[in-house]
C-alpha cells in the first residue's frame, strides 16, 4: 500500500535542464519511460538559458535523435508533458515560476543535474517557495569532494529532507547486469561454496575507457578517476561481490549489507594506491598546467569480514585505455591435488558489466591432440544489450519516481566510500605517466594481483 512518503511522485522537476547530462542521458530515458508506461506526470525542466518553451522542447528532440532515436508516439507524448522554468538558481523568482507550474502537484521529484556547489541554495530555495513538502530529491555524483564536504552536504540536505526523500544516484547500480549481481550471486547454489576466502585467492574489478575527458576539463580536473569513478560506481561492484545475503529483500536490508562491507573495508594507504596520468591531459581545455590529478585509478583494498579476511581486491580505472569494457574477474585458488601442478593458472569467474554482459567460467581442460597438456578454458554466457532493455538512467529515474531506494546510495554508505579513499587521496601520493592506448603507468606493477593484472580483451566475449 501506498503512504504519503512512498507514493509515486506527481511530477519530475530537473534542474539543469539544458545541460549535457540532459541532452545525453535524461531526455532519451524520459522517452524510454514514457515508452514503457512508466512515466505520466508533468515533467518541469528548469535551467538558466534564456530559453523558451519551444527551444526546450526542441532540444529535447535533438537529444534523442542523437542518442538512441526518437519514438514517434512516445515523444509526442513526451512534449506533452514538458514545462519549462527559464531562471537564476539565486533568485526567488524562479523558484515562484517553479511553484506556480507545479499547480496541484503534491509530490514532486526533484532531480539536481546541476554542479554540487549549487545544491545547498537551490534546496534552501525550493524550501522557501513551499516546493518539498512531501517532496524527493534527486542528487546526481558526486555526492562531494570528500568525508567533510559529504557531510555538509548531507546537513544540508537533512534540514529539509527526510533520509528517506534523499536518492542520490549512481548510475552503475541502473545497470541490467550490477543489480543483478545480486540474482546472480543468491539465487545460484552454485557459486556459494567457493565464494570465501578459502577459495578466492583475488579480485580485480577493471573499468577501462579508451576514450580521454571528452571536453570535462574543469570538472574532472577537480575531480580525478578516484573520485569520478572508483568510490562511488567501483565500490558499488565491490559491495555486490563482497555483501552477504541481506535477510529480506527490501531496500534498507539489501543497503544494510552493502554498507557493511564498506564499514569493514580498510582505509586506504599511501601504498594501496598507484596514480596515472595520461601524456596530453595538460592541454585539454580546463585543466590546469602542472595539474597532478589523476586519470588513471589502481586501487588494493581489504574487506575485514569473516568472509574476505587477508583476500586483497584490486580496482582500476582509467581514460584513454586500450578498450572501453568493465569487468570483474574472481582468481580462485589453485586445486589442492597433483593434477593442479600442470595447470598454469588456477580457475576463474569472469562477469563482463560491459559493452556486452559475460559471466565466463575459466577451468583447465587437456588438449585433445596432446592429453599431456593442461589448457585454460572459459565456459561462457554472453549477452549483448538490446535497445529495448532499460537503460541505467531509465531504471534509477523510475525507481526514483516510484520511491524505491534500493539503487541510490545511502548517506552512512557514501560517508563510509569517503572515509576509504580520503587520507590516500589528500597525500598527493606520486603521479605517472603513461601513453594513451596503453594499459596505464608501469608503476602499477608494483600493486599487481598474485597472478598479475588481468586486462579486458573485447575479442573474449
Ligand atoms: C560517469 C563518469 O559517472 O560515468 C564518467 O563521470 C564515465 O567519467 C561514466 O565515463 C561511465 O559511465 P557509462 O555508463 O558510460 O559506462
Amino acid at each position: 500500500m501506498s503512504t504519503e512518503s512512498n507514493a509515486p511522485a506527481d511530477a519530475l522537476v530537473f534542474f539543469g535542464a539544458t545541460g549535457d547530462l540532459a541532452y545525453k542521458k535524461i531526455f532519451p530515458s524520459l522517452q524510454a519511460m514514457i515508452k514503457h508506461g512508466h512515466l505520466d506526470v508533468p515533467v518541469i525542466g528548469v535551467a538558466k538559458a534564456g530559453w523558451s518553451l519551444e527551444q526546450f522542447q526542441a532540444r529535447a528532440k535533438d537529444s534523442v535523435e542523437k542518442h538512441g532515436g526518437l519514438d514517434e508516439a512516445a515523444f509526442q507524448k513526451l512534449l506533452g508533458l514538458l514545462r519549462y522554468v527559464d531562471g537564476d538558481y539565486a533568485d526567488a523568482a524562479t523558484f515562484q515560476a517553479l511553484r506556480k507550474e507545479l499547480g496541484s502537484a503534491k509530490r514532486p521529484a526533484h532531480y539536481l543535474a546541476i554542479p554540487p556547489v549549487l545544491f545547498g541554495s537551490v534546496v534552501e530555495q525550493l524550501a522557501a517557495a513551499d516546493c518539498t513538502a512531501d517532496a524527493r530529491v534527486v542528487i546526481e555524483k558526486p555526492f562531494g569532494h570528500d568525508l567533510a564536504s559529504a557531510q555538509a552536504l548531507n546537513a544540508i540536505l537533512l534540514k529539509t529532507f527526510d533520509e528517506s526523500h534523499i536518492f542520490r544516484i549512481d548510475h552503475y547500480l541502473g545497470k541490467g547486469p550490477v543489480h543483478s549481481m545480486l540474482h546472480f550471486r543468491f539465487a545460484n547454489a552454485l557459486f556459494e561454496p567457493f565464494w570465501n576466502r578459502n577459495h578466492v585467492e583475488s579480485v580485480q574489478v577493471t573499468m577501462a575507457e579508451d576514450f580521454g575527458i571528452q571536453g570535462r576539463g574543469v570538472f574532472y580536473d577537480a575531480t580525478g578517476t578516484t573520485r569520478d569513478v572508483v568510490q562511488n560506481h567501483l565500490f558499488q561492484l565491490l559491495a555486490n561481490i563482497a555483501m552477504e545475503a541481506p535477510v529480506r529483500t527490501d531496500s534498507e536490508s539489501i543497503r544494510d549489507e552493502k554498507a557493511k562491507v564498506l564499514k569493514a573495508t580498510r582505509t586506504l594507504g599511501v601504498d594501496d594506491i598507484v596514480r596515472g596520468q595520461f601524456t596530453g591531459y595538460q592541454q585539454e581545455p580546463g585543466v590546469k598546467a602542472g595539474s597532478t590529478t589523476e586519470t588513471f585509478s589502481a586501487v588494493r583494498l581489504f574487506v575485514d569480514s569473516p568472509r574476505w579476511q587477508d583476500v586483497p581486491f584490486f580496482i582500476r580505472a582509467g581514460k584513454c585505455l586500450p578498450v572501453t569494457c568493465t569487468e570483474v574477474l574472481i582468481r580462485l585458488r589453485h586445486a589442492p591435488s597433483i593434477y593442479a601442478s600442470r595447470c598454469p593458472v588456477p580457475n576463474h569467474v569472469r562477469l563482463r558489466i560491459s559493452p556486452d554482459v559475460t559471466i565466463a567460467l575459466g577451468m583447465n581442460t587437456l588438449l585433445p591432440e596432446d592429453e599431456s597438456i593442461s589448457v585454460p578454458t572459459e565456459m561462457t554466457a554472453s549477452h549483448h544489450p538490446g535497445a529495448d532493455e532499460m537503460d541505467a538512467y531509465q531504471r534509477v529515474l523510475g525507481d526514483a519516481m516510484r520511491g524505491d531506494a534500493t539503487l541510490f546510495a545511502r548517506e552512512d554508505y557514501v560517508e563510509e566510500a569517503w572515509r576509504i579513499v580520503d587520507p590516500a587521496l589528500k597525500a598527493n601520493t606520486p603521479i605517472y605517466a603513461y601513453a594513451p592506448g596503453t594499459w596505464g603507468p608501469a608503476e602499477q606493477a608494483a600493486l599487481a594481483p598474485p597472478a598479475g593484472w588481468h586486462n579486458p580483451d573485447l575479442a573474449s566475449s
